[in-house]
């Protein structure tokens, strides 16, 4: 399938979606502290998905299980919500959400600290997140996709942290995974150009250590294969004939 380019419409909608998936993701933020279950997470969510009318687009997608991806420590994305895993005081936690709002989709991503967690853990999270913004400042008309990329990977690794590579993000509008895919590193060439109504998830996801990562046996779950943690952090974003929106915080 090819790139679509939403309507005012479309996008009109997608800011509906978006606006839900910040506030989800809001309200999640205040209930992570030390002993709480990663299922539990995923029933407060799934419970606040669905009282804002939308749908939780990850339940049974592909077959994953849950609502929310709940992942720890040196769990890049995909962890499985499990009422026996619960939250340590210093741990980090990925929540991964998408909904779907009369037909169109957002997805949004954030990592947390459980507690207090040590210094150079918390420097992980605040390069990704910052990652996100190296990138989306290349999210313009006129300037390729790979532009995006470059930004996010030349951010994360002088601050000495590693981009994954078998994970990117995506367009995004009434399938979760539309064209284009974006990685998060420079592959060769430039890329497409971007164009006004454009629709994309961007979503760095960085190691401490290398960025060689495994999946488990649970064939979901996605961890570093050196040990060390991961962070992730994603938004739906708009390409305008201006300054690129974000749809999906608030
Ligand atoms: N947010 C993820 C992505 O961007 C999707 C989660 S996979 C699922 O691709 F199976 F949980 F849906
Ligand atoms: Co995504």
């Amino acid at each position: 399938m090819a790139v679509t380019i939403k309507s005012q419409r479309e996008i009109e909608l997608m800011r509906d979606a978006g606006k839900i998936l910040a506030e989800v993701h809001n309200r999640l933020e205040e209930i992570i502290e030390p002993g709480i279950t990663t299922l539990e997470i995923d029933r407060r969510g799934e419970e606040m998905i669905r009282k804002a009318g939308c749908i939780p687009s990850f339940k049974g997608y592909e077959g994953y299980p849950a609502s929310i991806c709940v992942s720890v420590n040196d769990e890049v994305v995909h962890g499985i919500p499990n009422k026996k895993h619960r939250l340590f005081e210093g741990d980090i936690v990925s929540l991964d959400a998408g909904v779907i709002y009369k037909d169109y989709q957002s997805d949004a991503a954030r990592t947390y600290g459980v507690g207090s967690i040590d210094a150079e853990t918390k420097r992980l999270i605040d390069v990704t997140k910052e990652s996100f913004f190296r990138g989306i400042e290349q999210a313009r008309v006129g300037n390729h996709l790979y532009d995006i990329s470059a930004a996010i990977q030349n951010y994360v690794e002088a601050n000495g942290f590693s981009v994954v590579r078998d994970l990117v993000g995506h367009g995004i509008g009434k399938e979760m995974h539309e064209e284009p895919q974006i990685p998060n590193y420079k592959p060769v060439g430039r890329g497409m150009k971007l164009c006004p109504g454009m629709t994309l998830a961007i979503e760095p996801m960085v190691n401490a250590g290398g960025y060689e990562v495994w999946i488990l046996e649970d064939d979901w779950t996605v961890v570093t294969r050196d040990g060390s943690n991961s962070a992730h952090y994603e938004n739906t974003i708009v390409i305008t004939e201006d300054a690129p929106e974000i749809l999906s915080l608030i």
